[in-house]
């Protein structure tokens, strides 16, 4: 038996003409928590249904848990757990009535379910609220029930698309401790995001853009080994800089944060302060000059069309 999670191939999905999936290859190992990172459109939540077996495939072969997609799909349903993009749970059921519901799909022994819906409730932080309507619940407490939904049939691989988009950071540090629980009981991740934050705590990384993988290591890697250094700015009339900047051949990408650019140099310029200050002498030399740290953010935009 493969030791992998998932294991595909040439996976390949088109809408009409458009192809939302372009011969991704995945290579996810057991116990592991890997993120698509992607914007909009990019095909992350295509790429879930894939893999999910809700959706056929048009090329490439799909391996999960050791069995074949489609023609297995059946089997692999009580193994998997997926929370969908939008909140999918009835809004006029209780939390209880909720749970009970997903537990009978899942086939759960009418004995043990009582206790397993108690278990999740407190695991979740979510007893208090067990009688009210999901409908009334906060965005957060929504998520926290989501995730008992999907998780109630102890799945071996969980897929979360976009599972905190509507959380506000607190509630997505939480929401994540929940996470990283779940792993360390073996429970293999997938999880879709466009958070570098949420991005940058997940064991490896995707990096997906129209439909195709552009980068794929563990977050420290891909930082490591980006071809590009980063050097900040400061001082003055940064908006004006930047326009000068940006014409300079090497220069990859220059972005404002708060009161300094960041730019991104190509890495062949091994000393990439005298060489800008030897580019551009004028106009720099009222500036502080800074190479810094590559962060998952830096990464996105040498992997994607972000700088073009
Ligand atoms: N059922 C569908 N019919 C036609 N186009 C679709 C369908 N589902 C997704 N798409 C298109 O495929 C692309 C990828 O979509 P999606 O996988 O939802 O991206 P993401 O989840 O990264 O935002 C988008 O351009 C979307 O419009
Ligand atoms: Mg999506």
């Amino acid at each position: 038996m493969t030791n992998a999670a998932i294991d595909a191939s040439g996976l390949t999905r088109r809408f009409g003409s458009y192809t939302a999936v372009d011969h991704l290859d995945l290579h996810i190992p057991r116990g592991c928590i890997y993120g698509f990172l992607g914007p909009n459109g990019s095909g992350k939540s295509t790429s879930i249904r894939l893999l999910t077996g809700l959706l056929t495939p048009d090329e490439g072969t799909v391996n999960i848990l050791g069995l074949q997609l489609p023609r297995q799909a059946e089997e692999l349903r009580g193994r998997i757990g997926y929370m969908t993009q939008k909140f999918s749970l009835f809004g006029d059921l209780t939390l209880q009535e909720n749970l009970q519901f997903i537990a009978r799909i899942y086939g759960l022994p009418r004995k043990g379910i009582k206790a397993r819906i108690a278990d999740l409730l407190e695991r979740y932080d979510l007893t208090r609220q067990s009688k009210q309507l999901a409908d009334t619940l906060s965005g957060g407490q929504k998520q926290r029930l989501a995730l008992a939904a999907a998780t109630i049939h102890n799945p071996e691989l969980l897929f979360l698309d976009e599972p905190t988009s509507a959380v506000d950071p607190e509630n997505r540090r939480d929401f994540w401790e929940k996470l990283f629980d779940l792993s360390d009981a073996g429970t293999t991740i997938l999880v879709s995001t466009h958070y570098m934050d949420e991005a940058e705590r997940c064991h490896y990384l995707a990096i997906l853009e129209t439909g195709r993988k552009r980068a794929d290591d563990t977050p420290q890697n891909l930082m490591q080994n980006m071809s590009a250094n980063v050097v900040e700015i400061s001082g003055n009339s940064l908006r004006r800089l930047k326009q000068q900047l940006l014409l300079t051949p090497d220069v990859i990408s220059v972005a404002q944060q708060g009161i300094r650019l960041r730019v991104l140099v190509d890495k062949g310029h091994t000393d990439p302060l005298s060489w800008l200050r030897a580019e551009c002498p004028a106009s720099l030399n009222d500036y502080q000059l800074a190479v810094v740290r590559p962060s998952l953010e830096d990464v996105f935009v040498m992997s994607t069309g972000a700088h073009r």
